[in-house]
Protein backbone atom coordinates (compact mmCIF):
# COMPACT_ATOMS: atom_id res chain seq x y z
CA UNK A 1 0.00 0.00 0.00
CA UNK A 2 1.42 3.53 -0.51
CA UNK A 3 2.23 5.92 2.39
CA UNK A 4 -0.04 8.61 2.85
CA UNK A 5 1.65 12.10 4.12
CA UNK A 6 0.05 15.52 4.56
CA UNK A 7 1.21 16.67 1.39
CA UNK A 8 -0.67 13.50 -0.21
CA UNK A 9 -3.78 14.10 1.13
CA UNK A 10 -3.58 17.42 0.79
CA UNK A 11 -2.91 17.09 -2.99
CA UNK A 12 -6.33 14.62 -3.00
CA UNK A 13 -8.23 17.31 -1.52
CA UNK A 14 -6.87 20.11 -4.51
CA UNK A 15 -7.76 17.23 -7.11
CA UNK A 16 -11.45 16.69 -5.63
CA UNK A 17 -11.27 13.20 -4.12
CA UNK A 18 -12.17 12.18 -0.79
CA UNK A 19 -10.47 10.70 1.92
CA UNK A 20 -11.27 8.65 4.20
CA UNK A 21 -10.45 8.26 8.18
CA UNK A 22 -11.52 5.29 10.86
CA UNK A 23 -10.42 5.11 14.38
CA UNK A 24 -7.90 2.56 15.26
CA UNK A 25 -6.86 1.41 18.57
CA UNK A 26 -4.61 -1.64 18.42
CA UNK A 27 -1.97 -3.12 15.76
CA UNK A 28 -4.95 -5.68 14.18
CA UNK A 29 -7.33 -3.06 13.62
CA UNK A 30 -4.63 -0.95 11.97
CA UNK A 31 -3.62 -3.68 9.91
CA UNK A 32 -7.06 -4.33 9.13
CA UNK A 33 -8.12 -0.67 8.32
CA UNK A 34 -4.82 0.20 6.52
CA UNK A 35 -4.26 -2.37 4.17
CA UNK A 36 -8.27 -2.26 2.84
CA UNK A 37 -7.48 1.08 1.64
CA UNK A 38 -8.29 3.83 4.53
CA UNK A 39 -5.65 7.17 3.94
CA UNK A 40 -5.99 8.08 7.54
CA UNK A 41 -6.49 6.41 10.93
CA UNK A 42 -7.47 8.41 13.81
CA UNK A 43 -5.76 6.97 17.21
CA UNK A 44 -8.89 9.05 19.02
CA UNK A 45 -9.71 9.50 23.01
CA UNK A 46 -12.84 7.85 21.91
CA UNK A 47 -11.04 5.00 23.22
CA UNK A 48 -12.10 5.99 26.74
CA UNK A 49 -15.44 5.16 26.06
CA UNK A 50 -14.90 2.32 23.31
CA UNK A 51 -11.58 0.33 25.28
CA UNK A 52 -12.12 1.39 28.72
CA UNK A 53 -15.77 1.83 29.42
CA UNK A 54 -15.30 5.10 30.58
CA UNK A 55 -18.65 7.87 29.87
CA UNK A 56 -16.71 9.90 28.79
CA UNK A 57 -13.43 11.06 27.28
CA UNK A 58 -12.16 12.84 29.99
CA UNK A 59 -10.60 10.11 31.74
CA UNK A 60 -8.02 9.16 28.85
CA UNK A 61 -4.39 9.84 30.05
CA UNK A 62 -1.81 10.82 27.88
CA UNK A 63 0.36 7.64 28.53
CA UNK A 64 -2.80 5.63 27.64
CA UNK A 65 -2.78 7.72 24.04
CA UNK A 66 0.77 6.99 23.85
CA UNK A 67 0.39 3.55 24.67
CA UNK A 68 -2.45 3.03 22.01
CA UNK A 69 -0.55 5.01 19.45
CA UNK A 70 2.73 2.78 19.57
CA UNK A 71 0.38 -0.16 19.09
CA UNK A 72 -1.66 1.15 15.96
CA UNK A 73 2.08 2.22 14.60
CA UNK A 74 3.24 -1.34 14.99
CA UNK A 75 0.40 -2.45 13.03
CA UNK A 76 -0.04 0.15 9.93
CA UNK A 77 0.26 -0.33 6.48
CA UNK A 78 0.82 3.46 5.06
CA UNK A 79 -1.58 5.25 6.79
CA UNK A 80 -1.43 8.74 8.23
CA UNK A 81 -1.75 8.33 11.80
CA UNK A 82 -3.29 10.83 13.48
CA UNK A 83 -3.71 11.15 17.62
CA UNK A 84 -5.79 12.89 20.09
CA UNK A 85 -4.51 15.01 22.53
CA UNK A 86 -6.87 14.00 25.54
CA UNK A 87 -8.41 16.59 27.93
CA UNK A 88 -6.32 18.91 29.98
CA UNK A 89 -3.10 18.12 28.08
CA UNK A 90 -2.57 21.18 25.79
CA UNK A 91 -3.91 23.95 27.70
CA UNK A 92 -0.40 25.91 27.54
CA UNK A 93 1.86 26.51 24.59
CA UNK A 94 4.30 24.54 26.60
CA UNK A 95 2.29 21.79 27.34
CA UNK A 96 0.68 21.56 24.33
CA UNK A 97 3.95 20.98 22.67
CA UNK A 98 4.68 18.53 25.83
CA UNK A 99 2.42 16.36 24.91
CA UNK A 100 2.55 16.37 20.74
CA UNK A 101 6.00 15.56 21.67
CA UNK A 102 5.24 12.36 23.06
CA UNK A 103 2.37 11.41 20.98
CA UNK A 104 4.68 11.88 17.79
CA UNK A 105 7.75 9.83 19.26
CA UNK A 106 5.04 7.06 20.06
CA UNK A 107 4.19 7.14 16.24
CA UNK A 108 1.68 10.00 15.16
CA UNK A 109 1.95 11.69 12.05
CA UNK A 110 0.02 14.11 13.16
CA UNK A 111 -1.91 15.45 16.24
CA UNK A 112 -5.41 16.21 16.88
CA UNK A 113 -6.26 18.78 19.42
CA UNK A 114 -10.03 20.04 20.44
CA UNK A 115 -10.44 24.11 20.26
CA UNK A 116 -10.69 26.85 17.78
CA UNK A 117 -9.19 30.43 17.72
CA UNK A 118 -7.25 30.29 21.20
CA UNK A 119 -5.17 27.07 19.80
CA UNK A 120 -3.56 29.64 17.80
CA UNK A 121 -0.19 29.86 19.27
CA UNK A 122 0.03 26.56 20.28
CA UNK A 123 -0.45 25.52 16.95
CA UNK A 124 2.04 27.52 15.44
CA UNK A 125 4.53 26.44 17.95
CA UNK A 126 4.01 22.75 16.96
CA UNK A 127 4.58 23.56 13.32
CA UNK A 128 7.67 25.43 13.96
CA UNK A 129 8.58 22.52 15.47
CA UNK A 130 7.31 20.40 12.56
CA UNK A 131 4.72 18.70 14.27
CA UNK A 132 1.43 19.08 11.94
CA UNK A 133 -1.83 19.40 13.52
CA UNK A 134 -6.19 18.94 13.39
CA UNK A 135 -8.31 21.20 14.74
CA UNK A 136 -11.82 19.37 16.04
CA UNK A 137 -14.12 21.94 15.84
CA UNK A 138 -18.08 21.72 16.48
CA UNK A 139 -19.27 18.99 19.04
CA UNK A 140 -16.13 18.80 21.16
CA UNK A 141 -16.87 15.74 23.19
CA UNK A 142 -13.99 17.06 25.82
CA UNK A 143 -16.39 20.09 26.55
CA UNK A 144 -19.41 17.93 27.16
CA UNK A 145 -19.72 19.39 30.48
CA UNK A 146 -19.84 22.99 29.29
CA UNK A 147 -22.22 22.04 26.64
CA UNK A 148 -24.39 19.86 28.61
CA UNK A 149 -24.71 17.23 26.43
CA UNK A 150 -23.49 16.04 23.15
CA UNK A 151 -25.37 18.69 20.80
CA UNK A 152 -25.07 19.68 17.09
CA UNK A 153 -23.27 22.55 17.34
CA UNK A 154 -23.26 26.48 14.98
CA UNK A 155 -27.32 26.40 14.80
CA UNK A 156 -27.85 29.69 14.97
CA UNK A 157 -26.41 32.69 13.00
CA UNK A 158 -23.61 33.73 15.37
CA UNK A 159 -22.10 30.50 16.65
CA UNK A 160 -22.15 29.42 12.48
CA UNK A 161 -19.96 32.97 12.02
CA UNK A 162 -17.96 32.07 14.64
CA UNK A 163 -16.85 28.39 13.53
CA UNK A 164 -16.20 29.64 9.83
CA UNK A 165 -13.95 32.46 11.73
CA UNK A 166 -12.20 30.40 13.84
CA UNK A 167 -11.75 27.89 11.03
CA UNK A 168 -10.23 30.35 9.51
CA UNK A 169 -8.19 32.09 12.06
CA UNK A 170 -6.56 28.23 13.10
CA UNK A 171 -6.00 27.41 9.24
CA UNK A 172 -3.66 30.66 9.07
CA UNK A 173 -1.76 29.89 12.39
CA UNK A 174 -0.88 26.62 10.36
CA UNK A 175 -3.05 23.59 11.56
CA UNK A 176 -2.95 20.95 8.72
CA UNK A 177 -6.30 19.58 8.94
CA UNK A 178 -9.55 20.69 10.26
CA UNK A 179 -12.66 18.05 11.97
CA UNK A 180 -16.29 19.14 12.11
CA UNK A 181 -18.00 16.96 14.46
CA UNK A 182 -22.01 17.37 14.56
CA UNK A 183 -22.49 20.50 12.50
CA UNK A 184 -25.41 21.42 9.50
CA UNK A 185 -24.43 20.02 6.89
CA UNK A 186 -24.97 24.02 5.25
CA UNK A 187 -21.98 25.35 7.45
CA UNK A 188 -19.63 22.49 6.97
CA UNK A 189 -19.86 23.07 3.38
CA UNK A 190 -19.61 27.04 3.71
CA UNK A 191 -16.30 25.98 6.31
CA UNK A 192 -14.94 23.80 3.80
CA UNK A 193 -15.02 25.99 1.23
CA UNK A 194 -13.74 29.23 2.91
CA UNK A 195 -10.15 26.98 4.22
CA UNK A 196 -7.58 26.42 2.83
CA UNK A 197 -7.07 23.38 4.16
CA UNK A 198 -8.72 19.74 4.18
CA UNK A 199 -11.95 19.31 6.18
CA UNK A 200 -12.91 16.18 7.52
CA UNK A 201 -16.55 15.54 8.94
CA UNK A 202 -18.55 13.02 11.01
CA UNK A 203 -22.00 13.87 11.48
CA UNK A 204 -21.04 17.22 9.34
CA UNK A 205 -22.76 15.80 5.64
CA UNK A 206 -21.17 15.02 2.62
CA UNK A 207 -19.42 18.49 1.08
CA UNK A 208 -16.47 17.97 3.70
CA UNK A 209 -13.45 16.79 2.42
CA UNK A 210 -13.21 13.26 4.29
CA UNK A 211 -15.09 11.60 6.26
CA UNK A 212 -14.62 10.14 10.09
CA UNK A 213 -16.21 7.65 11.98
CA UNK A 214 -15.59 5.26 14.97
CA UNK A 215 -14.50 1.96 14.05
CA UNK A 216 -16.69 -0.14 16.27
CA UNK A 217 -19.68 1.92 15.14
CA UNK A 218 -19.58 0.89 11.56
CA UNK A 219 -18.69 -2.51 12.21
CA UNK A 220 -21.89 -3.28 14.23
CA UNK A 221 -19.75 -4.15 17.07
CA UNK A 222 -20.73 -1.12 19.42
CA UNK A 223 -24.11 -2.03 21.40
CA UNK A 224 -25.57 1.16 22.65
CA UNK A 225 -27.90 3.28 20.22
CA UNK A 226 -25.79 4.75 17.38
CA UNK A 227 -26.18 8.76 16.57
CA UNK A 228 -27.67 9.13 13.26
CA UNK A 229 -24.51 9.84 11.37
CA UNK A 230 -23.22 6.16 12.06
CA UNK A 231 -23.69 3.54 9.16
CA UNK A 232 -23.71 0.19 10.17
CA UNK A 233 -21.37 -1.78 7.29
CA UNK A 234 -21.43 -5.57 8.34
CA UNK A 235 -25.21 -5.27 7.72
CA UNK A 236 -24.76 -5.69 4.02
CA UNK A 237 -21.43 -6.94 3.95
CA UNK A 238 -20.51 -9.95 5.40
CA UNK A 239 -16.69 -9.97 6.29
CA UNK A 240 -14.98 -6.93 8.04
CA UNK A 241 -12.70 -6.08 4.66
CA UNK A 242 -15.52 -5.56 2.40
CA UNK A 243 -17.21 -3.81 4.96
CA UNK A 244 -14.04 -0.90 5.06
CA UNK A 245 -13.79 -0.84 1.44
CA UNK A 246 -17.50 -0.21 0.99
CA UNK A 247 -17.25 2.47 3.65
CA UNK A 248 -13.66 4.09 1.37
CA UNK A 249 -16.14 3.17 -2.02
CA UNK A 250 -19.23 5.32 -0.76
CA UNK A 251 -17.20 8.43 0.75
CA UNK A 252 -15.65 8.49 -2.71
CA UNK A 253 -18.67 8.31 -4.41
CA UNK A 254 -20.18 10.55 -1.83
CA UNK A 255 -22.98 8.10 -1.23
CA UNK A 256 -22.23 8.28 2.09
CA UNK A 257 -23.12 9.95 4.47
CA UNK A 258 -26.35 10.21 2.87
CA UNK A 259 -29.33 13.23 3.49
CA UNK A 260 -30.37 10.41 7.01
CA UNK A 261 -26.28 11.13 8.20
CA UNK A 262 -26.86 14.42 8.51
CA UNK A 263 -27.95 17.87 10.46
CA UNK A 264 -29.81 20.38 9.52
O1 LIG B 1 -11.97 10.30 19.44
C1 LIG B 1 -12.54 10.15 18.36
O2 LIG B 1 -12.90 9.03 17.93
C2 LIG B 1 -12.80 11.34 17.56
C3 LIG B 1 -13.64 11.18 16.32
C4 LIG B 1 -15.07 10.91 16.65
C5 LIG B 1 -13.51 12.33 15.39
O3 LIG B 1 -12.37 12.40 17.90
NA1 LIG C 1 -11.53 12.44 20.00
Amino acid sequence: TKTMTVASLKKMTADGEKFTMLTAYDATFAQLLSSAGVETLLIGDSLGMVIQGQHSTLPVSVDEMVYHTQAVARGNQGALLVADMPFNSYGTTEQCLATAGKLMQAGAHMVKLEGGDWLCESITAMSRMGIPSCVHMGLTPQSVNKFGGYKVQGRDNDAAQSMIDQALAVANAGADFILLECVPASLAKAITEAVPVPVIGIGAGKDTDAQVLVCYDMLGLTQHRMPKFVKNYMLEHHNYQSAVKAYIDEVKAQTFPAAEHEFD
